[in-house]
């Protein structure tokens, strides 16, 4: 090598190494920065403890991820999300002057869906954090008797847990979730505030809520064989930064013996292996008010459908899209304004996906609108398989069928409200979606072809005490409804 040339190696190799070290050093403020506003005692105005519930309090060490937080107010819609502010006439039993809109009313299918059950009574779209508790405080659904389990997800319960159980958490969980709801609901005063995921000492991500904490914990020895598993100090800080959030996005049902709130992953936390588990303990949330069948009603399975997508496969956390870093000033912080990323896909999306931000938008509608579409078409079939048990009960088909039918409703309904209740529209785990609806379609299918049997001709017992089974028929091993009786 001459010279010359090794001149211009070497002046390139220290351009290299300065720009480097240019680098290094500004991750390393980077990381300072974020480490100061972490874990730094020095920046503390105030002491926030582990008894510190009111959110304006931490706020005073954390202004900028306080102000965020209270954003949660804010709304507004995207094409199948977000949320859109419609007026309501405050009354003493309702004093919200400004609700979403009722989803029941936007597609009366899911009212019959539903019939018999509160959610056919009220069931709007979800919005911010900061209505989390006035809206589980007046919604309609209390027609029907709640209890203190609602609760787990709508407040911060960590404090008056501990309180009630005069220390101990989950003894304070089981003493909330029996209480009517009226009583419990005096005991909390905020929606879900910083103490529910942080640390007060180290601002470490932390989880508090028992149902999750018992929920991961089966779910880990069901799929991974982990005995005792504890977030807290066996998880990651990437699935800690999931984790978080599916203290409350989740499936969940209330045990009947003593109203304790739990989250169906016995088997694991697909669609499937959620229903199989209800259908091994002969769970049912209420009985089809045409039908008799006993029924199941899925709630917000984000965390369970986000697992089964390929940004959880490529280790993408909730936080990476629902709470992106953003700048204020010079500092990078964690934006508290959880919402629809499709608001934030600068910060949400380019991070990652170079596209242009028009372009990102419609990949993410194009899975939403053909989530949507199939959504329709599995609800019309759960409308006819509806439509032809009641004309099969007036028609005196074997009872047999009937069972079989009903069984193919609750399942079917089970997986079709899966994607409904999911609040992505298919966004988080597109395929999986589609695969839950399609088995719904089967589960169908096969209702259909049961009532299709002839009539039996022994003599049936009268319409009206044919309907209504006491018990699921949980059956244990076979998925598929048992077939009907061939006469
Ligand atoms: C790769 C990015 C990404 C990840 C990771 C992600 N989401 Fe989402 N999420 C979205 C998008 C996009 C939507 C659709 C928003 C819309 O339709 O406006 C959405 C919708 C939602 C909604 C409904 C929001 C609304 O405005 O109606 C909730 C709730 C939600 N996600 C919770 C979660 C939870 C909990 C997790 C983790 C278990 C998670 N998300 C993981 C991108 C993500
Ligand atoms: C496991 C956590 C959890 C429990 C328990 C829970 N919720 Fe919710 N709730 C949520 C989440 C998450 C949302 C937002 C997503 C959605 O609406 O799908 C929500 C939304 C709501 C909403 C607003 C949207 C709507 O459905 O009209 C109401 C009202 C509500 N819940 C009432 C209740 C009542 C009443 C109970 C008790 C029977 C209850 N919640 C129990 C997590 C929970
Ligand atoms: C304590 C339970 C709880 C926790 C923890 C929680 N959420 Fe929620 N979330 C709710 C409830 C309840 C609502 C609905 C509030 C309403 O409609 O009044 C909601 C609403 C939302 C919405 C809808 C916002 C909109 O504008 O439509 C998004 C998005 C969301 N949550 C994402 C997340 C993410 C991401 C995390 C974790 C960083 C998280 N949530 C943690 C209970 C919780
Ligand atoms: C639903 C859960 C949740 C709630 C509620 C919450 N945070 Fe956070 N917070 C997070 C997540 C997730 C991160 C990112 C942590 C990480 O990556 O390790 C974070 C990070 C932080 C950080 C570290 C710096 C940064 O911005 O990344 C601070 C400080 C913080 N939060 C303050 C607060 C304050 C103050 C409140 C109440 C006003 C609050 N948080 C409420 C989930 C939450
Ligand atoms: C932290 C990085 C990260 C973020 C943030 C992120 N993605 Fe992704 N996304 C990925 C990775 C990794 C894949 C897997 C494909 C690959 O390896 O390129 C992927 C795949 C996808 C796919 C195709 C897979 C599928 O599920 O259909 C779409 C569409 C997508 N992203 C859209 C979005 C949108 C919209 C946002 C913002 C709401 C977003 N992503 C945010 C990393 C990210």
């Amino acid at each position: 090598m001459n010279l010359k040339k090794f001149g211009i190696l070497m002046t390139a190799a220290a351009l290299a190494a300065a720009l480097g070290a240019v680098a290094v050093t500004a991750l390393l403020v980077n990381i300072f920065h974020r480490q100061e506003e972490a874990r730094n005692p020095f920046m503390r105005v105030v002491q926030v403890t582990d008894e510190t519930v009111d959110p304006a309090e931490w706020g005073k060490n954390f202004p900028m991820q306080y102000d965020q937080y209270r954003k949660t107010a804010d709304m507004e819609r995207t094409r199948h999300g977000g949320s859109e502010a419609l007026p309501h006439n405050p009354t003493a039993a309702d004093p919200r002057t400004v609700v979403t809109q009722s989803k029941i009313e936007l597609d009366p299918r899911l009212k019959r869906m539903w019939a018999g059950y509160a959610f056919a009574i009220d069931f709007r779209e979800e919005r911010g954090h900061a209505y989390m508790l006035d809206d589980q405080t007046y919604t309609e659904r209390h027609k029907k008797p709640q209890f203190g389990n609602c609760i787990h997800c709508h407040g911060s319960v960590y404090v008056p847990y501990k309180k009630l159980g005069n220390g101990d958490l989950m003894e304070g969980f089981a003493k909330m979730c029996a209480m009517p709801y009226a009583e419990a609901r005096t005991l909390v005063e905020h929606p879900v505030a910083c103490i529910d995921c942080h640390d007060p000492e180290t601002m470490q991500l932390r989880v508090t809520r028992p149902g999750f904490l018992e929920g991961i914990r089966a779910k880990m020895k069901a799929e991974r064989g982990i005995e005792n598993y504890d977030p807290n100090t066996m998880a990651t800080r990437q699935e800690m930064r999931s984790f978080v959030c599916g203290q409350c996005h989740v499936e969940y049902h209330f045990r009947p013996e003593d109203k304790r709130l739990v989250y169906p992953w016995f088997n694991g936390i697909k669609a499937d292996q959620e229903l199989a588990y209800y259908d091994e303990i002969g769970f049912k949330d209420w009985v089809h008010a045409e039908t008799g069948a006993p029924m199941l009603k899925t709630q917000h399975p984000e965390f369970e459908m986000w697992s089964e997508g390929t940004h959880a496969r490529a280790g993408v956390a909730c936080a990476d899209c629902h709470m992106p870093y953003m700048r204020v000033g010079g500092l990078k912080i964690s934006d508290h304004h959880v919402r629809s990323p499709l608001l934030n896909i600068n910060n949400s999306c380019q991070t990652c996906h170079k596209a242009p931000e028009e372009e990102l938008l419609a990949r993410a509608e194009r899975i939403q609108d053909k989530t949507a579409e199939m959504k329709d078409k599995a609800l019309g079939a759960l409308m006819e398989l509806i439509d032809a048990l009641v004309e099969a009960q007036g028609r005196g088909v074997a009872e047999a069928s009937l069972e079989a039918a009903r069984l193919a409703q609750r399942r079917a309904t089970f997986l079709i409200d899966f994607v409904e209740a999911e609040n992505s529209t298919g966004f988080h785990a597109p395929q999986e979606a589609a695969r839950v609806l399609f088995t719904a379609m089967d589960h169908l299918r096969q209702g259909q072809k049961a009532l299709t049997q002839p009539v039996a001709a022994a003599p049936v017992p009268a319409p009206e005490a044919a309907p209504a089974p006491e018990a699921a028929p949980a059956p244990t091993e076979a998925p598929a409804a048992p077939a009907a009786p061939q006469s």
